[in-house]
């Protein structure tokens, strides 16, 4: 028990390092959460206009999940890297160093599956890429590519993981309330576009 208190604490702390804000602040593209949607992922680093800032927003939010699943794994085991997923995931949702405001969870979201399953984190991954090819809306994207999720680790084998994803989209789904009601106004800006 004291393995897997620590394992989620020190997974907390990786997931709520905001890597968007950090990287838009010292690239000088200004304060994120005064742009855009003013969320701190990826999509809305690129409506700074920077991709080297976006791209590296999206691979760090990811690589702090996957390795905290990979490193609880390795040192604890397979229920701890489960619990350093969660913990993780919430991390960035609401982080401690930003008043508990954070993010969408979607890069993490991604990043933790690629780590736990990454047949399933690739096939998700895909369903990012072709929804996102199709409507250029990252969050229709993502709510496709979590949705799917659980269903897609059921159908790979992967039944253990099952009600942990379900979580993860819920909470995907939650925080993104803002933009299902965006979309259904018509007003969901397309990926790289400040506004609709
Ligand atoms: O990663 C979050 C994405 O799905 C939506 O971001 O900034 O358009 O609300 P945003």
């Amino acid at each position: 028990p004291l393995a897997l208190g620590l394992v989620a604490l020190l997974a907390y702390l990786a997931g709520s390092i905001p890597f968007g804000v950090v990287i838009t602040r010292a690239m000088g593209l200004g304060d994120l959460r005064q742009i855009g949607s003013g969320n701190i992922g990826a999509t809305n680093v690129l409506r700074t206009g920077s991709k080297p800032a976006a791209a590296a927003t999206l691979i760090l939010d990811a690589a702090k999940g996957g390795i905290a699943v990979l490193i609880a794994r390795a040192l604890v085991g397979e229920d701890a890297a489960q619990i350093a997923a969660l913990a993780s995931f919430l991390g960035h949702l609401y982080p401690v160093w930003l008043g508990f405001k954070g993010g969408k969870g979607v890069a993490t979201f991604l990043g933790i599956l690629l780590a736990l399953a990454w047949p399933v984190g690739l096939m998700a991954c895909a369903t990012w890429a072709v929804a996102a090819a199709l409507t250029r809306i990252s969050s229709a994207s993502a709510l496709a590519a979590s949705a799917l999720s659980p269903g897609f680790l059921a159908f790979a084998g992967y039944s253990d993981l099952v009600l942990l994803a379900l979580l993860l989209a819920a909470l995907v789904w939650i925080r993104h309330a803002a933009n299902i009601r965006r979309m259904r106004d018509g007003t969901e800006p397309r990926i790289g576009k400040k506004t609709a």
